[in-house]
């Protein structure tokens, strides 16, 4: 396979905040960039030479953009099947439509893991009110998930009893959903795996994550966790990066439950919110990896170089009373601020995050958490923003 040189041009399905990182690591490299996004003002606009402002369902935007790229990767799974295939008849389309197909819904996603024996917590497809009901009655506490479009935790209703079944049916829509049995959590952790087109994998150490509502709040690297527990989930990660057989990033989020066991909570194939700490302290940040993998050039190294960690930065920051305090926060040593330039802040919506490096994990957390404590007193007091002691957990 030839690989795609600096010079070349990538375009993004969708850009985002991760197909902005993505498109400027790929810009360092020398490539050129072009983005298809439903908002004109999308936040990879200023990275991309040309920007097509259409739906993720134009066939014709989407053959538009493969026709001038050298190759087309993505940051959003919701694209439909049909316009993947139309890309992939004009060019390069990494990662492919099977395993975007598989992932892209979340109960054909949990089937396809379930059949292939990778480690789950109890799920249900449900079809009407009367199975999430009946889900409820056997598993107890549940999670019902959208099987479409569902992100940073929306999408989702919590029953706690089964007669709260027909509101969370309702407030799904009325579609088949995912019904999860709620899962008893010690922690939870990520581990993303590149993968080229040829079948050369690199996989990053695990990221420790914590999450508010559903909502990524924090993420620290290494995990300090068990170092056996670290092997068997980048085992587990690359087993399913192979068998899915994925060119590009596959992110693999997990659950650890308090009684040890180590099960899949979900996949993303694109980059992930959870290593933005990749850019700080990792010998190749994820956005870099993308592109390697993508332009089938030698992965680079997922060492870590430094522990870093990131605190997520919601709306809610620049809807306070006060404006945040940049330069307070950025005189915390080892910090830095990152910005999507989004427009329009909105309760929820990931506007930016804050970053630091350490001497270890403990060290990074505490001094990105102060720094957010800096940036905005106001918000850090309204959510779940504690700092735990980092130690390592039994499991
Ligand atoms: N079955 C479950 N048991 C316990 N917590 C869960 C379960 N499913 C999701 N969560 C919590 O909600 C978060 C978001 O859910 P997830 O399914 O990953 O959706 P999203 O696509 O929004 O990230 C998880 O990271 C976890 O903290
Ligand atoms: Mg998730």
């Amino acid at each position: 396979m030839t690989p795609i040189l600096p010079g070349a041009t990538i375009g993004f399905l969708g850009g985002g905040q991760l197909g902005r990182m993505t498109a400027f690591a790929a810009r360092s490299m020398g490539y050129d960039i072009q983005v298809l996004d439903p908002d004109a003002a999308c936040a990879a606009r200023a990275v991309a030479s040309r920007t097509i402002t259409a739906p993720f369902d134009d066939i014709a935007a989407a053959v538009e953009l493969a026709k001038s790229c050298d190759v087309v990767t993505l940051e959003i799974e919701q694209i439909h099947p049909d316009v993947l295939d139309a890309v992939a008849e004009h060019t390069a389309l990494r990662p492919g439509r099977a395993p975007v197909y598989i992932i892209q819904d979340r109960i054909r996603q949990k089937e396809w893991l379930h059949a292939q024996g990778f480690p789950l917590g109890a799920f249900v497809a449900a079809a009407s009110a009367a199975d999430v009901e009946a889900a409820v009655r056997e598993h107890g506490a549940c999670i019902a998930k959208s099987t479409h479009g569902g992100y940073d935790g929306r999408g989702q209703v919590r029953l706690r009893e089964p007669e709260q079944a027909a509101d969370a049916w309702e407030a799904l829509g009325g579609r088949t959903c995912l019904v999860e049995k709620m899962v008893s959590i010690d922690y939870e952790i990520s581990v993303m795996v590149a993968r080229r087109p040829g079948g050369e994998m690199a996989v990053y150490p695990p990221s420790r994550n914590h999450h508010t509502s559903g909502i990524l709040t924090w993420a620290v690297i290494p995990a300090v966790i068990a170092p056996e527990m670290s092997e068997k989930a980048q085992s587990l990660a690359s087993a399913i990066t192979e068998r899915i057989g994925i060119v590009g990033l596959l992110a693999v989020e997990c659950f650890v439950t308090t009684e040890g066991e180590l099960l899949v909570n979900e996949l993303a194939p694109r980059p992930h919110n959870t290593y933005h700490h990749s850019e700080r302290g990792l010998a190749t940040s994820q956005f870099e990896q993308l592109v390697r993998a993508v332009c089938d050039l030698p992965l680079g190294s997922t060492e870590v170089h430094a522990p870093s960690a990131i605190v997520n930065l919601l709306g809610e920051v620049w809807l306070q009373h006060e404006p945040p305090h940049t330069t307070h926060a950025l005189q915390v040593p080892g910090s830095r601020l990152h910005l999507y330039g989004k427009a329009g802040a909105r309760g929820g919506r990931k506007m930016g995050h804050l970053s630091a490096v350490g001497e270890s994990a403990q060290q990074a957390l505490g001094r990105v958490l102060e720094s957010y404590r800096r940036l905005s007193p106001e918000t850090i007091a309204s959510f779940d923003v504690h700092e735990p002691v980092l130690a390592r957990s039994t499991n």
